[in-house]
């Protein structure tokens, strides 16, 4: 297995050599990841060199056109699916939103949706309220104790009238990656469709979307070292069937069906940095060059130099009698996001992290019915420790110093 550079890596990230980040170790990726140097050059290319109305015939109007459509039809190759099934949002909440009213007008009463209470409210309350349309709403539940959502659970609420199981690649308060071509598996063997909320996996590596078989699969790039936008996969078949949200005389246009807002063109157009970044992390390791080929070798990549970390810091935190970890302490299945129930209030306990330079957060990171689940008090909250492939093994040594000082 290739070693991460390390210092290859922060070099590509700004926020490492900015002289007001100096001396904090950053551990609220989770919440939203620095940002890589080639998307904040695109943003600001755009904005000095193309901020007009893009897709025109005169030059600066037609390179704003060419990047935004670089951008999908890169970022889909890196997630192997077709160009045309990628689209940006606002953000995953505004994609999910605007997916549930158009699920809303195709499901008919007595049709049921598999929700989960391991969600963020994103991926969540959005399909709830389809409850008021007569859709039925069955809630597959984790494991009280570990967070785990077993799959012969999700096996009893299936059945000819579900329409939809949405559930996530990775919860944000559990961190226990979820088999998703299982579940997606079983979920399109009983005729439903699936929709995956991938917001706290896609930092930790670019899913293949087609071969997990998810017929949705959201992101957010402001995690995901780019831009505040929201990425969207749907799948042709379900785009296609779901009535179109989108102006009536772009319906023919899959990417366009989703996304009623007017897009945020630069952030779009800066997105494209997402993929140089990927593509250099992989071709400086040695690994191919391009598309989808460098965003499997970088996923590897990552999610090897994560899980150096994150072991030892698990098995600190599973030695402390003080400490409620949530989700399992091997790290093998689950990603760097860390959250952990104690005596005192999450967000107490990163206030009281901030001053010896490890920027965490608390609370209940709008994972409220998940912490309901597991049988904390959403008011009292986690604390929560997230990291990326980034992340200097120094700085996890100087995170479990100072949570030694405040447990
Ligand atoms: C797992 C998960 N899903 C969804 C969201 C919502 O994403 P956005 O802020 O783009 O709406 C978040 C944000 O914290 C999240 O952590």
């Amino acid at each position: 297995m290739t070693t991460l550079d390390i210092d290859f890596v922060r070099a590509q990230f700004p926020a490492f050599g900015e002289p007001s980040l100096q001396g904090q170790a950053f551990f609220e990726n989770a919440g939203g990841s620095y940002t890589c140097a080639p998307v904040i050059d695109r943003l600001t290319r755009y904005y000095h060199q193309r901020k007009v109305q893009p897709y025109s015939a005169y030059e600066a109007s037609r390179l704003a056109g060419a990047e935004m459509d670089e951008a999908r039809t890169r970022l889909a190759a890196m997630l192997g699916v077709e160009t045309d099934e990628l689209s940006f949002g606002p953000s995953t909440t505004q994609n999910t939103y605007v997916l549930a009213q158009a699920f809303r007008q195709h499901l008919r009463p007595g049709d049921a949706i598999v929700v989960t209470n391991q969600d963020h409210e994103a991926n969540s309350g959005p399909w709830r309220r389809l409850a008021a349309d007569g859709i039925e709403i069955r809630e597959w539940q984790m494991d009280p104790e570990t967070g785990h959502l077993d799959l012969a659970g999700l096996e009893a609420l299936l059945d000819d009238t579900v329409r939809l199981v949405a559930f996530p690649h990775c919860s944000n308060v559990v961190g226990e990656v979820n088999d998703v071509a299982a579940i997606c598996a079983m979920a399109r063997a009983a005729g439903a469709w699936t929709c995956v909320d991938g917001v706290s996996y896609a930092p930790h590596g670019f899913a293949d979307v087609a071969a997990l078989g998810a017929d949705i699969y959201l992101f957010s790039a402001y995690k995901t070292y780019g831009p505040h936008q929201g990425l969207m996969v749907i799948r042709r078949d379900l785009g296609m069937a779901l009535p179109n949200q989108g102006h009536f005389f772009n319906e023919a246009s899959l990417y366009k069906r989703f996304t009623p807002a007017g897009p945020d063109h630069a952030q779009i157009a800066a997105s494209a940095g997402m993929a140089d970044y990927i593509e250099a992390l992989s071709a400086h390791h040695g690994g191919p060059a391009s598309g989808a080929a460098a965003a499997r070798f970088a996923h590897d990549l990552m999610r090897g130099a994560e899980l150096a970390l994150l072991a030892p810091l698990l098995d600190y935190l599973s030695s402390k009698n003080s400490v409620r970890l949530i989700g399992g302490a091997a790290a093998q299945n689950r990603a760097p996001t860390v959250a952990m129930a104690l005596q005192a209030p999450g967000e107490d306990v990163a206030e009281r992290l901030a001053p010896l330079g490890i920027m965490a957060g608390g609370g209940d990171f709008y994972a409220v019915r998940a912490l309901r689940g597991l049988g904390v008090d959403p008011d009292h909250g986690v604390l929560r420790v997230s990291f990326t492939h980034y992340t200097h093994a120094d700085e996890v040594d100087r995170l479990i110093t100072a949570l030694d000082q405040v447990l």
